[in-house]
């Protein structure tokens, strides 16, 4: 364990053994559910391969990656996704570390699809931000941690590909704390690189981890000698040893002591260097988490926080998946528990809709399958088959009228009008835009004025996606044509008559969501001003939650 692994752990064992609030409790503290944040191409695949290979979950590295090899990942289900080789659907993983449950929330690394990695992100209690320190802190992982910033969510950063030649690491420190803006305290601090990379020192434990190149034991068991004056390590690399105790002396000097305090409000992250995909430094980040990380904690709902220990069950949809699995043309819904117990068979109620539901065919995510679940507390990630009724940020609960709040729709900055090629199809096209905009793949808006639909997304690949589904599973031959629309943003008001004037004078730049939330659709950045000003009782929002 690390040190400190005592104070961030709970303590589960003091109701009595057996009871089910002891059970409840001790579920909970063995649990961490984490999302990886990386800017393409830094080895989150890799990484998330590595970690599994611990839990013993997979025996052979490649089943996760091997995507550009023509080996698919297990997460790969559309066509489009392997045509291009890029991770479109996010997935979920568990396994077991050290005696604690891991759920590994997978993030679509494509930058088109950010939409829906903000929103696994609502569902984390920490996130793994991978750097390839050759590349330093860039464009992807800065809007990553906007988002996990919402919620003060606890980052653990692993800088990566220490085998090859890389950044200066003191100014990689440098970086992150000023563009990232968030504290750095280095936990193990490498010695040399690329070539002469010799392994990385632990500074809160005083040990050096020997680097060994293509080390693909489970284990990950790696030398270790004791000690930054040991004799022996000034014998084997004399050069780097005498560089090494002088940037130590440095970043004791310049840098940031972890602080679990710190680190578990979002302020301080602590940061370690290795080698994916050499497997290099990744246990060190698995025990990081175990240790440090929190387990799950409280989460607001509309009337009331809700505790992970509460005996009711209670828990959010954060993500809907179309097509998980070819075979049958399903829909899951992905909800986070957010306390009590789940189990199968068990009636909840479904609180938009005000209707009790049986989850009977509920599936868990074990690292290469879907399993049905039994039972699952709060952290856990259950599927549940969705037969066109849900939607993100729907909230299910024993009862309790709780709606989870701060599941965040973006703004989108890209926009396309639909047009079909037959017009009998108007209906289909409506029922399928409907549902592709419940499931959040693409945002829906139906301007005020005009028969015209307009659609916009984050990343221009889900045009694709949609306009892919649309004829596969609806029937629809949709063109999308380009839009003189570059921006939108929801509007609100406590103003009834302001609101109502606003969509009367601008009909053809008001729009309704699939939602029905009100939103302006502006040409430019100087219309979305002017409007803004001419507007003044009126508040534009570029990210809406979930009603
Ligand atoms: P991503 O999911 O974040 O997009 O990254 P991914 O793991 O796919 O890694 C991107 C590339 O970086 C891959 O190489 C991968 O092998 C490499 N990589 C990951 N970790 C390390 C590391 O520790 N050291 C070095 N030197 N490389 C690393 P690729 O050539 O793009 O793919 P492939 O042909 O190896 O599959």
């Amino acid at each position: 364990a690390l040190p400190g692994a005592a104070a961030a752990l709970e303590s589960p064992d003091t109701a009595p053994a057996g009871k089910p609030a002891a059970v409840i409790a001790r579920e909970v503290a063995r649990r961490r559910t984490f999302g990886i944040i990386s800017h393409p191409d830094a080895g989150k695949t890799t990484l998330t391969e590595k970690l599994l290979l611990f839990s013993g979950a997979i025996q052979l590295a490649g089943t996760v990656k091997g995507r550009k090899s023509g080996r698919h990942a297990t997460s790969d289900w559309m066509d489009i996704e392997k045509q291009r080789g890029i991770s479109v659907a996010s997935s979920v993983m568990q396994f077991e570390f050290r005696e604690h449950v891991i759920n590994l929330l997978d993030t679509p690394g494509h930058q088109d699809f950010s939409e829906d990695t903000y929103r696994v992100l609502t569902a984390v209690d920490s996130a793994l931000m991978v750097i390839d320190a050759a590349k330093g802190v860039e464009e992807q992982t800065i809007k990553l941690l906007d988002v996990c910033r919402m919620r003060d969510t606890p980052i653990v950063t692993f800088m990566n590909k220490l085998d090859r030649e890389t950044r200066d690491p003191l100014e990689l420190l440098d970086e992150v704390e000023s563009v990232l803006k968030i504290e750095c305290a280095p936990v193990t601090w490498p010695i040399g690189m690329g070539k002469n990379f010799r392994g990385v020192y632990h500074l809160l434990k005083d040990e050096i981890m020997l680097f060994k190149a293509g080390e693909e034991k489970a284990d990950g068991a790696f030398e270790i000698v004791k000690g930054i004056d040991n004799p022996k390590l000034a014998e084997m690399f004399p050069l780097e040893i005498e560089q090494l105790k002088m940037e130590v002396e440095l970043v004791h000097g310049a840098s940031h002591v972890f602080d679990l305090e710190r680190f578990l409000s979002g302020v301080q992250t602590p940061v370690f260097f290795g080698s994916a995909i050499n497997n290099f430094g990744v246990r060190e980040i698995l025990s990081a988490l175990v240790d440090w990380a929190p387990a799950p904690r409280e989460r607001d709902a509309t009337v009331r926080a809700v505790e992970p220990t509460e005996p009711k069950f209670s828990g959010f949809v954060f993500k809907i998946q179309a097509n998980m699995d070819p075979a049958h043309r399903d829909r899951i819904a992905f909800l986070r528990v957010c306390s009590g117990r789940f189990e199968k068979g068990m009636k909840v109620k479904h609180l938009r809709l005000g209707r009790e539901v049986k989850l009977s065919s509920v599936v868990t995510f074990m690292a290469s399958s879907r399993e049905q679940v039994e039972e699952a507390y709060a952290g856990d990630i259950i599927g549940l088959p969705n037969h066109g009724n849900m939607q993100i940020g729907d909230s299910f609960s024993e009862g309790e009228m709780l709606t989870f709040t701060g599941i965040p729709y973006f703004a989108p900055d890209l926009f396309r009008t639909v047009r079909i090629r037959n017009p009998l199809k108007v209906k289909q096209l409506h029922k399928g835009l409907q549902q592709l905009g419940e499931e959040g793949a693409v945002q829906v808006f139906k301007p005020v004025l005009g028969s015209d639909l307009i659609l916009g997304a984050v990343g221009v690949l889900q045009f694709e996606v949609v306009a892919s589904r649309l004829l596969n599973e609806y029937g629809v031959d949709a063109v999308f044509e380009s839009s003189s629309i570059s921006s939108a943003r929801w509007v609100s008001s406590d103003d009834k008559k302001a609101l109502s004037d606003f969509e009367n004078q601008l009909g053809h730049q008001v729009a309704y969501d699939a939602a029905g939330n009100l939103a302006f659709l502006a040409t430019s950045g100087v219309n979305l001003r002017l409007t803004q000003e001419r507007w003044p009782k009126l508040t534009f929002h570029a990210t809406r939650e979930h009603a």
